[in-house]
């Protein structure tokens, strides 16, 4: 046994050192939440995940293994109802308690604005928006001796966020494969989340540079991890109901590291896993804030249904201002509501307050179906609600009638709504009234 070869004593050494120095990595990561702050827990087989476990069981897996790296591929909110604003404030306010290391955007996350997403100072990122950079391109992330570099790739609403989505996609693809290259020929270990489809990833994305691709899963369950060359291909389930966790080993391969062993194991999250009590005054919070929206919701229909409210409409004011109702039909006013249908962002909420009359407001603007006579903005947009003034021939006055110019505009023209406002100049193309002639 001591008599073999000195060269063959030196691989042997060099084996065992190589062994000694290959880590193991572990990388937790889940697909899109799809606004599933909870499961409703109607059945049994439904009743699986929620932020509220996700903390109990993310927070257990640190404890054995602080330096386990945990991405989300984002898309984590929804708006199809009024109240999901609520819903969706809490899911970001959820991420904090996560503490994920990575968060892809995707257009469903910019539902409410990327504004609303910057205000939680999560760890997004987003690799193909154009533009101004909103989210960082890529995160790096260090583990032991070795780096990570995270991407994420998401199919944004070509109408709203590209200018000229073809030459948008191109050049955002040759800078991400330029980015990719850069990483791999630097020792990083290359993981891409996106949204796309196998078929779409294997086009768009340049699979020779990723060690991991993570795409979603046909269906709410995660998928076996599939190895395509050099790339493992993760398949996440949606709706936060489980967390994948990937085991592996790195292993360098002339001068780029590659992903070596892997094992995967999918964690469902069922109702035995307890809530975690970090999460307890938030939940509460989250619960009162639905009570309270949908308290306000039931006060409105009530008001509708009962047919009052304290805004009237132009039309009414027609026949007493006829001067004046003429002046605003010759403004862009009366079709801000229309010009937010052109763009698809009438059902937002966050829109809609300065594009119609007294939304949010009892008795203001509920939809174009609903409430057509509070369109868009208005005399009572400006002027305060005015029924009762229709009601008593103008006697009592104007809602707002107290209000200086200044303030009335201030109510909508401020900020990135309206960066070039001046009083000066917006006002003579409205002006309209007897003090200012007409
Ligand atoms: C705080 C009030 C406010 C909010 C909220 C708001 N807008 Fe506006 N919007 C304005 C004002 C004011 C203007 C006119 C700006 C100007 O010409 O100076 C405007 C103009 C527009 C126009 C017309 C642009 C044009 O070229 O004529 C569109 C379209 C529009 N907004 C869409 C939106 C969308 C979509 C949202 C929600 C994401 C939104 N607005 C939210 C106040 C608002
Ligand atoms: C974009 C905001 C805005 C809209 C929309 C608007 N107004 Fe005005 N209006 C004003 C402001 C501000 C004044 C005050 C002018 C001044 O102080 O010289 C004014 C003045 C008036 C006055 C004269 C008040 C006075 O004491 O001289 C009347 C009447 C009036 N508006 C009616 C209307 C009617 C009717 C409509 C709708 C057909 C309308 N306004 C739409 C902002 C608006
Ligand atoms: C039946 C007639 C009548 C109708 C309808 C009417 N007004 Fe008037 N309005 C008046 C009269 C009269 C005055 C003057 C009151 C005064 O100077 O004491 C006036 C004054 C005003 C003023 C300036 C004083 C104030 O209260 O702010 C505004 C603004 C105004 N109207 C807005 C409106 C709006 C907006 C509507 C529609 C929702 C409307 N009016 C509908 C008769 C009417
Ligand atoms: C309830 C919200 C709201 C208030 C209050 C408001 N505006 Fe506007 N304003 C808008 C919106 C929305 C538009 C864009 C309409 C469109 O083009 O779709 C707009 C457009 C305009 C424009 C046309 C800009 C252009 O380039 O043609 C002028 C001018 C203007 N507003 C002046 C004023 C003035 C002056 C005041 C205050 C007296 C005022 N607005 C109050 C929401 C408001």
């Amino acid at each position: 046994m001591f008599m073999i070869k000195p060269g063959f004593t030196l691989m042997c050494l060099l084996l065992l050192l190589n062994h000694a120095a290959m880590a193991s990595y572990t990388l937790v990561y889940t697909g899109n939440l799809n606004g599933e702050l909870e499961p409703c827990g109607c059945t049994l087989e439904g009743d699986l995940g929620g932020i509220k476990r996700q903390v109990t069981m993310i927070d257990q897996l640190r404890r054995q293994n602080p330096d386990l790296l945990f991405v989300s591929s984002g898309g984590l909110l929804i708006a199809e109802m009024p109240s999901d604003r609520i819903r969706s404030d809490y899911i970001l306010r959820g991420m904090k308690f996560l503490n994920y290391d990575v968060i892809g955007v995707q257009a469903r996350d910019l539902a409410f604005g990327a504004h609303f997403l910057k205000r939680y100072k999560l760890p997004f990122i987003l690799s193909n928006a154009y533009g101004k950079p909103t989210f960082a391109y890529q995160k790096t992330l260090h583990r032991q001796s070795q780096s990570f570099t995270f991407f994420q790739w998401s199919v944004l609403p070509p109408q709203t966020l590209l200018k000229d989505p073809h030459a948008e996609t191109m050049s955002a693809q040759k800078r991400l494969a330029k980015k990719l290259a850069t990483a791999k020929n630097t020792g990083t270990i290359t993981v891409v989340t996106t949204n796309l489809r196998l078929a779409a990833a294997k086009k768009i994305l340049p699979l020779k540079n990723i060690d991991i691709l993570i795409i979603p899963s046909r269906q709410d369950k995660f998928a076996k991890p599939v190895q395509i060359k050099n790339t493992l291909l993760l398949q996440p389930g949606a709706r936060g109901m489980r967390l994948g966790l990937l085991q592996f080993e790195v292993r360098k391969h002339a001068q780029r590291v590659r992903i070596h062993h892997w094992q995967q194991r999918i964690i469902s999250l069922p109702k035995t896993i307890p809530d975690s009590p970090r999460t307890k005054t938030w939940y509460t919070a989250y619960n009162a804030a639905l009570k309270t929206d949908y308290e306000k919701q039931v006060a409105l229909r009530k008001q509708r249904e009962q047919g009052k409210s304290p805004y009237a409409g132009a039309e009414k004011c027609r026949a007493c201002h006829a001067p004046e109702y003429q002046k605003w039909q010759q403004t862009r006013h009366p079709h801000a509501y229309e010009d937010l249908e052109s763009v698809g962002k009438n059902f937002d909420p966050n829109c809609v307050a300065c594009h119609s009359v007294g939304f949010n407001r009892p008795g203001g603007f509920l939809n174009a179906g609903l409430t057509p006579h509070l369109s868009g903005v208005q005399c009572e947009s400006c002027h305060g609600p005015a029924q009762a003034h229709v009601d008593s021939d103008g006697k009592t006055p104007t809602g707002n009638h107290q209000w200086k110019k200044k303030q009335i505009c201030a109510q909508c023209h401020v900020g990135i709504h309206s960066p070039s406002f001046n009083l000066e100049t917006y006002w003579p193309k409205i002006a309209h009234g007897q003090k200012t002639g007409k």
